[in-house]
């Protein structure tokens, strides 16, 4: 199933299917009245289409661009908005577009690099789901069981294409399971490192949930963790959390909640706007106070976000109080509403996203024979997106 989707993928990666056979005739082009360079194709394809500006500013020639570095060089400065073209295309070479303009200088870009930034809005969607973000597919609980994907811990950490698809997981349907990973206390940090490296937090790189005696946050004791994200009192909040079940609860409880945050808030949007806006412009204290591995702590973050660990500083003018509440309170009936509730078993990760997802915990009760024990780690989005757009363009095909 996996290699259906990766081939899917990379067929209609290419901006035009016809690009090997393009390079074998001429290109012509034009500019309009408005200073629009229409590109024909010479495999007949849909004219390309750049702003004269545009192409000046983009210049590929070893004064205008360090292509060691894939800098401009223009130190802020370049040829001014109103620079003309003199001749277009004179003495083409093939499939190289040339410019000379009214400044005497001369530039000249070929055909692929063109198809690549062409301005049609299908190429500007293509570079932005396929090569910025791929895009989120929202969810509620009736679909849960669709968007579910497990992963094996061996497979995401030996194949390429596994990890790829696990990364593409975690942007599309905002979490993923992996499973079968060893009992071992690194088995976090390992797939952290396998992505690039973790994000160090107040808690440490990794962090372990469990209950502890004189419990400094409240994750740390058995009782019910409603849902949240994590970090919301940071300004730069933690991507996503890999929470590694070490130990898993033999008790009733120690189930995981989890709630599309971003289906939720459009759901309200819809169902209740008066209330969505007031969560969108009621500003927020988020905190933190507190001691964690000998470091002292005092985080604050103000935004209109719906989290939990709110402050009881509340810097808002009163008379919006009371209806950020109303609409706080309808914003959790419909989180609960559409939670999902699962139970891990040891060797399974869940990892999410913990700017997207809501989750939480149901209260479990420890033994003296059986110590609920996770190991979590974060890591940052930009990390993540990074490492999906470097391994699809290894496995993109070139002619
Ligand atoms: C947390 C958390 C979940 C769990 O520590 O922030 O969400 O299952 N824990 O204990
Ligand atoms: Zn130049
Ligand atoms: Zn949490």
């Amino acid at each position: 199933m996996f290699v259906r989707q990766f081939n899917r993928y990379f067929l209609h990666k290419l901006p035009h299917s016809g690009d090997c056979l393009a390079l074998k005739s001429l290109l012509s082009a034009s500019v309009t009245e408005g200073n629009v360079v229409v590109v024909q194709q010479p495999n007949g394809g849909e004219p390309l289409q750049f702003p004269s500006v545009w192409l000046r500013d983009n210049c590929q020639c070893s004064a205008c661009f360090h292509a060691n570095t894939k800098s401009r060089q223009a130190n802020w400065k370049r040829a001014s908005v109103e620079s003309r073209i003199r001749s277009i295309n004179g003495g083409a070479e093939k499939d190289v577009l040339t410019i000379d303009w009214q400044d005497n200088h001369k530039s000249t870009f070929r055909l692929d690099w063109l198809q690549d930034r062409d301005f049609a809005p299908t190429n500007r969607k293509r570079y932005i789901e396929e090569v910025y973000k791929p895009t989120y597919q929202l969810w509620g609980k009736s679909e849960f069981s669709n968007v579910l994907r497990s992963f094996e811990f061996k497979d995401v950490m030996q194949q390429e294409e596994v990890l790829l698809a696990w990364l593409e997981s975690l942007a599309i349907q905002g979490f993923s399971r992996i499973k079968n990973s060893p009992h071992d206390l690194t088995v976090a940090r390992q797939l952290a490192d396998r992505i690039g490296y973790i994000k160090r937090t107040t808690y440490g790189e990794e962090f372990e949930v469990k209950s502890k005696d004189n419990a400094r946050n409240y994750a740390y004791l058995m009782t019910p963790l409603p849902l949240h994200t994590d970090m919301p009192y940071y300004e730069y909040k933690a991507g996503i959390n890999i929470l590694h079940c070490y130990v898993q609860s033999q008790s009733q409880g120690g189930s995981n909640l989890m709630t599309d945050g971003f289906y939720i808030a459009e759901k309200l949007r819809k169902e209740f706007p008066k209330l969505f806006e007031i969560l969108v412009k009621t500003p927020v204290d988020w905190y933190d106070i507190g001691k964690d591995g000998g470091m002292s702590f005092h985080n604050i973050w103000r935004a209109p976000t719906i989290c939990t660990k709110r402050d009881s500083h509340f810097t808002v003018p009163l008379e919006q109080v009371a209806p950020w509440y109303e609409a706080y309170d309808k914003f959790i009936e419909l989180a609960y509403a559409e939670a999902v509730n699962f139970k891990t078993n040891p060797g399974d990760v869940f990892v999410f996203n913990n700017l997207r997802m809501l989750h939480g915990r149901t209260a479990y009760e420890d033994s003296p024979t059986n110590k609920r024990h996770l190991i979590g780690a974060y890591v940052d989005w930009d990390i993540i997106y990074s490492k999906i757009r470097i391994i699809r363009a290894k496995y993109s095909t070139k002619c």
